[in-house]
């Protein structure tokens, strides 16, 4: 055989090989990639779906005296409420609008039950105010306790305070213009910062609005969300430098979100819980009695969140 000829059926040879080579590789390389495709449709339905705040749901131990305090000294607007006595316990909402649109506390009252305990985890509620000093003095002269004056934060402009309502309950008040939603934040501390956010993002679809952290004061916040933190209610999650774990008391109970299908929602947390923690607690379907589509989780610090049902609570609260 003709050398040159030889050299180039081996150079042809090798080619054929590497190109072999290659396809095996994208071949096997997709097959590899099926799974977490799968996984990221999955994972879509989060972030796709429709979803706000709905309402914080916390236990007190006078229902009257915390409407009292709410409606006369924070400025809310009693909403429904709804006595429950074969399970001995009632309900009141409280926000600054209709529940359609609008963020609200769900009171509890267990029956003869008077004193709870906040634990060292729970943080705040925030009430968005355009005149704190006002707010404040009017808190003050219907009785109300102070924990910490107004002013301007710490190292920054905007002035903020403290209150503290009937049961122990602390609610920032913040200073800042027109909102279409006054109570804007619920604060809760975690013991890992970076976890709880990715687990918010991808269980919850949230969007992580704002991080800050603060070395002077050892801490770090972030801000989370399903849009502008001016406009609508927040989650804010604080980690305090080198604190991993908070007491929970029985006191604060969950925060809930509306979504548009609780069977793909229950899915997607159900695959995070398995990368991330925490862990669903109730699998999606129709409370008995109520018809309401819910389902509930704890996120990796044991926070509990229930995803509601949109259509289901808006016949609930035609209802009311
Ligand atoms: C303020 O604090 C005092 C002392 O703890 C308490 O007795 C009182 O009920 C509080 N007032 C309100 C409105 O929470």
């Amino acid at each position: 055989m003709n050398k040159k000829l030889y050299l180039l059926l081996i150079i042809s040879g090798l080619h054929i090989l590497l190109i072999v080579k290659i396809i095996y590789n994208m071949a096997s390389g997709a097959e590899a990639q099926t799974p977490a495709a799968g996984e990221e449709n999955v994972l879509e339905w989060a972030a796709k779906d429709k979803r706000r705040f709905l309402h914080a749901v916390y236990r007190v131990g006078d229902l009257d005296r915390t409407i009292k305090f709410y409606t006369e000294c924070l400025g809310m607007q009693l909403l429904r409420k709804r006595d429950i006595p074969e399970e001995k316990y009632s309900n009141a909402f409280l926000g600054f609008g209709p529940e359609e649109s609008h963020f609200a506390v769900e009171l509890t009252y267990n029956y003869g039950v008077d004193k709870y305990d906040i634990g060292t985890g729970f943080g705040h509620f925030a009430i968005a105010s355009e005149d704190v000093y006002k707010l404040v003095e009017n808190i003050r002269a219907k009785g109300g306790n102070i924990t910490r004056e107004p002013g301007p934060v710490k190292g920054g402009e905007t002035v903020i305070a403290f209150v503290k309502d009937p049961d122990g309950y602390i609610f920032e008040l913040i200073q800042r213009g027109p909102t279409p939603e006054p109570l804007c934040q619920v604060m809760l501390r975690v013991g890992d910062l970076d976890r709880a956010i990715k687990f918010y993002e991808k269980a919850c679809g949230m969007k992580l609005l704002r991080k800050k952290d603060v070395p002077d004061y050892k801490y770090t916040i972030a801000m989370l969300g399903y849009d502008d933190e001016d406009k609508t209610t927040v989650l804010e999650l604080t980690y305090n430098y080198g604190v991993t774990e908070y007491t929970k008391g029985n006191a604060y109970a969950q925060v809930a979100i509306s979504t548009e299908d609780v069977y793909k929602s229950a899915a997607v947390v159900d695959l995070v819980t398995k990368e991330l923690g925490g862990k669903i607690t109730r699998q999606p379907g129709p409370i008995p009695g109520i018809n309401t589509k819910i389902t509930s989780f704890l996120d990796p610090d044991g926070w509990k969140v229930v995803l509601v049902d949109n259509a289901d609570f808006l016949k609930e609260l035609e209802k009311k």
